[in-house]
Formats: structure tokens, C-alpha cells, sequence
């Protein structure tokens, strides 16, 4: 069991357990930061430590970053990979088999399975009943969570703290799973303000906003991001999720309603950053990329380090100290 990882409790009732990592309320702060301290020791790092173990990447939606970062944290590491890509096409599922049963058959063939799936609450259903550590990659509009602790590493790496911090979520906080879930990651830390931009539409969902007042975060909502871009430390862009709207019509409603140019990026604190799940579709502009603000590209690097330290941490039966 690897501690302040285990505890399955808030939108999901699976009972999680042995190293599953399904949503971000799990985690604890002393074992985040137990997981940053490894991260940082990663870096530039080849070793053999996972050398004889196996992770499967189960990937039911598409996705550059999350399955090949993993997959290159566990080569990093001396592990080896079995991949499913396209698994909603190419799989057993297109005969039926449950998602439930192919976990099963996979705990035969790996030590931690990573995956990603359309429906929101999979991975905490492949959890119940797998023996073998479930990774939760992203699940529809629920949670990503790896992708919120990477996120999280990024602004302590580059703003140095994740106390004290003011963060505008921007674009589609109602689907992006991103977004949710570092939502529910920062509510840990103190004195956060959160300042929630989109279109109606797309609003924050309330499963949040009463975690946060429970929590006692303060947050503020606006369709309006200039003021937002303005005063935050960290501005947290996402891409309208075209794959979560019924129609094109209706997706093109919001598809380039917050787009940050470098008028825009220029116009931010000192210090301030601006950081992205990834991929990008049009909502920054190219010419922000060197933008001293910019770090969306270094954030995929953070991303391996924070892979191989969940990585060795869960299969290497190491606690974090
Ligand atoms: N950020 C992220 O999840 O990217 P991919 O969809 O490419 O994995």
C-alpha cells in the first residue's frame, strides 16, 4: 500500500485500494510532496530499478502526451510496456466484454494497468476490481489525474510554492477533465484563489465549487478573462472538448471564444505563468511560445518526471519519505 494513495472517497464510491490512483481528492499533501522530492531526484535519470515489470497501457480515446510519457517513464525506469491504442475499435470491447472482465484478464499480463476510457468513473470500475494498481490516464469528463499532479509539479518547479497562489481556469471547465481535477488537487494547499472563465455553457460543474467551499477555497466565475490574465500567478488555458458535444454546430459555438495572443500574455504579472493540459487548438497563439510566461512545453517534461516517481513509487514498493 503506497500511503495518502489509497484513499478512494468524493465522486467515486469504488472501493480503491493497493496503489490505485483514480481521482485527485486520494492524495494527501505530505505524500505529494513525498512524490515531488522524487520527481525532482528523476531528472535526467536511466535506471533499471523497474527491470522484470510490466505496465500495460490500456488507451480507450486517443492520446499523444499521457500514454507515451508513461510508457517512456517505465522505460526510463528498466520497465517494459504491452499497449492497447484505439482499444474502443480495436479491443474485446467491440464483442462486448465488460470493462470489468478485461480487467481481469489483464491483471494475468501486467503489475499496473493505465487507462484511459470515454466514460467517466472507468478507471475507478477497473479499480474494483483489479489486483494489480489501476492508473486512471483520464476518464471522459470525470478526472486526470497524473495530468493535475504534473501540473501542480509545474507551477511549484516554476513559480517555486503552491501556497499563495492566484489561478484562472479558462475555456471548457464543464468537460475538461484537467481542469476538474486540479481543481480538487489545489483545494488542498493554502490560500488559493480560483477564478473559473467560460462561456455559460461550460461553466464549472458544483461538485467542485462545494468541495471548494467545504474546503474553504475562495473562487470567483466570469465569462471576461482580460481582468483574469491580469492578476493571476498562473493562468490554467484548455481546449473547448470537441469529442464531448453532441453536434460540430454546437462545439463551434464556443470553439475560439478565449484565445491568448502575446498582446495578452504580454499583459501578465512578472513571474506570472500560463500552462495547458495539451493539445492546444488555437487557443494560444504560436507566438506566445516564447513568451517568457510560456511553459506549456516544459510542462510535458515535468510530466515524464512525475510518471516515473508514480511509477516507482507504486511498483517499487518504496514508501515516500
Ligand atoms: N494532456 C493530455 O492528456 O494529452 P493527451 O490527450 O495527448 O494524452
Amino acid at each position: 500500500m503506497v500511503d495518502g494513495m489509497h484513499k478512494g472517497h468524493g465522486r467515486s464510491n469504488a472501493k480503491v485500494g493497493a496503489g490505485h490512483v483514480v481521482e485527485t481528492q486520494q492524495f494527501d499533501r505530505e505524500t505529494i510532496e513525498k512524490l515531488f522530492k522524487l520527481a525532482d531526484s528523476l531528472e535526467g535519470v536511466r535506471e533499471e530499478s523497474l527491470k522484470g515489470k510490466i505496465m500495460a497501457a490500456l488507451f480507450y480515446e486517443p492520446s499523444t502526451r499521457t500514454r507515451l510519457s508513461f510508457e517512456s517513464a517505465m522505460l526510463h525506469l528498466g520497465g517494459s510496456v504491452i499497449t492497447m491504442e484505439n482499444g474502443s475499435e480495436s479491443s474485446s470491447a467491440t464483442k462486448g466484454e465488460t470493462l470489468e472482465d478485461s480487467t481481469r484478464v489483464v491483471n494475468h499480463y501486467a503489475d499496473v494497468i493505465v487507462m484511459r476510457h470515454p466514460e467517466a468513473g472507468a478507471s475507478a470500475r477497473a479499480a474494483a476490481v483489479s489486483k494489480v494498481p489501476v492508473i486512471n490516464a483520464g476518464d471522459g469528463a470525470g478526472q486526470h489525474p497524473t495530468q493535475s499532479l504534473l501540473d501542480l509539479y509545474t507551477i511549484r518547479r516554476e513559480l517555486g510554492r503552491t501556497d499563495d497562489i492566484r489561478i484562472a481556469f479558462v475555456g471548457d471547465l464543464k468537460y475538461g477533465r484537467a481542469a476538474r481535477s486540479l481543481g480538487y488537487l489545489l483545494a488542498k494547499f493554502k490560500n488559493i484563489h480560483m477564478t473559473f472563465v467560460s462561456s455559460e455553457a461550460l461553466k464549472m460543474g458544483d461538485d467542485i465549487k462545494t468541495y471548494l467551499k467545504k474546503h474553504k477555497v475562495t473562487y470567483d466565475e466570469t465569462e471576461k478573462f482580460e481582468d483574469a490574465m491580469h492578476k493571476c500567478d498562473v493562468m490554467y488555458q484548455t481546449r473547448i472538448q470537441k469529442e464531448r458535444f453532441a453536434s460540430q454546430e454546437e462545439y463551434q459555438k464556443f470553439k475560439g471564444v478565449y484565445i491568448i495572443n502575446r498582446k495578452l500574455a504580454d499583459s501578465m504579472k512578472k513571474g506570472a505563468i500560463i500552462i495547458h493540459p495539451l493539445p492546444r487548438v488555437g487557443e494560444i497563439t504560436p507566438e506566445v511560445d516564447d513568451s517568457p510566461h510560456a511553459v506549456y512545453f516544459k510542462q510535458v517534461g515535468y510530466g515524464l518526471l512525475i510518471r516515473m516517481a508514480l511509477l516507482k513509487t507504486i511498483l517499487g514498493g518504496r514508501k515516500m519519505k
